[in-house]
């Protein structure tokens, strides 16, 4: 079996910034409240013309063009996403005829915020097996369209981008992922849910008038199962690949609340340095945080070639996700 490398990574965020203080103006909330319940001080709101292909499309291009893939060599596409263009088709699909790629299996994968990591996840065994050599991988969301902004709750939490990595699979090539363990508590599917729209409600006069077309969530409980699932995963992944958390150089956590990622580095003792955080300026972008998170830190020069890290997700269903990755950029 060849290693699966990581060639190339890209990022998109709308250009609209929604600030603490513009959402004053929106709902009963302060500025104060925001940071300090949840760390976030603005998120991206994608353009009314955007749909979630769309950004999509930025991050890829850049990815591939890093990668030196041309889209009609790919041969998977795998996107994680809550917030698909329409039903169907697929953002996947979507994304591959913008793309102009050739005929690449395409589909969406859905696990709330873990999305992402679901589908790094699924990319890989393609790659590994030999079936494919060329993937694009993404984590793509406008989660703000379901964000109810009558909701204060809910509404202050979400923000919307794309992150996107390419994949391949060759002999030369240095291994990405190094461990990968993912999950679903199933009887957490009622916590964090929109109710209508699908098969079970379609929409309807009555769905609209109660509101059922937005986020619905049990902040408390979502957060309470976010802080302990990190700290059994990282424990469990450590043990399983007889490492200490000190080996670690990044955790790149999902990005839902400044007080989840703090909670969960304080029972494990993880150093903040070592923490990374993009929540502050754009919120939670779903399945796109952790790609997002890490390109920022990239871009920025902080990543070293080699450096260990552990990524880290959790969402609806409720899913949970982590891996262990040798950085190679
Ligand atoms: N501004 C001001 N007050 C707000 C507010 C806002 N934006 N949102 C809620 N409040 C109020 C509540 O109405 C409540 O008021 P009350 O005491 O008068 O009833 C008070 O603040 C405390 O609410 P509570 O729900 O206990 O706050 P919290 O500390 O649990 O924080 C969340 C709420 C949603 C920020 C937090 O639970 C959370 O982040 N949960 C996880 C959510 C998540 O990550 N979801 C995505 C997972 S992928």
């Amino acid at each position: 079996m060849s290693p699966v490398a990581l060639k190339g990574i890209g990022f998109y965020a709308p250009e609209k910034i929604l600030t603490n203080a513009d959402f004053e103006k929106i709902v009963d909330t302060t500025d104060e409240w925001i940071t300090t319940r949840t760390g976030i001080k603005s998120r991206h709101i994608a353009h009314p013309t955007q749909a979630t292909s769309d950004l999509a499309l930025e991050a890829s291009r850049e990815a591939l063009k890093q990668a030196n893939i041309d889209p009609k060599d790919l041969e998977l596409i795998v996107v994680g996403t809550s917030s698909s263009d329409m039903l169907f088709p697929s953002v996947a699909c979507l994304l591959a005829e913008k793309l102009g790629a050739a005929t690449p299996m395409a589909f969406d994968v859905a696990a709330g915020c873990s999305g992402f990591l679901y589908s790094l996840s699924v990319a890989e065994q393609f790659l590994k097996s030999g079936m494919y050599k060329n993937a694009l991988v993404l984590g793509a969301d406008i989660i703000t369209r379901f964000a109810d902004y009558s909701d204060r709750a809910t509404s202050v939490l979400f923000g919307d981008g794309a992150g996107a990595f390419v994949l391949t699979n060759e002999e030369q090539g240095e291994e990405f992922i190094l461990d990968l363990i993912s999950g679903c508590d199933p009887y957490g599917t009622d916590k964090l849910l929109l109710p209508a729209g699908g098969s079970k409600l379609p929409a309807s006069h009555d769905t609209v008038e109660q509101r059922l077309h937005f986020i619905e969530m049990n902040g408390k409980e979502v957060f309470r199962f976010a802080v302990k699932i990190s700290e059994t995963l990282i424990k469990e992944l450590l043990e399983r690949n007889h490492i200490e958390i000190e080996d670690i150089d990044w955790f790149a956590f999902h990005q839902a609340n400044i007080r989840i990622i703090e909670g969960a580095a304080d029972r494990l003792k993880l150093s903040k340095e070592k923490v990374m955080i993009s929540l502050d300026e754009y919120g939670n972008t779903s399945s796109a945080t952790v790609p997002m998170t890490i390109y920022e830190y990239w871009r920025k020069g902080r990543l070293k070639k080699g450096d260990l890290m552990v990524m880290i997700v959790f969402g609806a269903g409720l899913t949970y996700s982590i891996a262990l990755v040798r950085w190679p950029l």
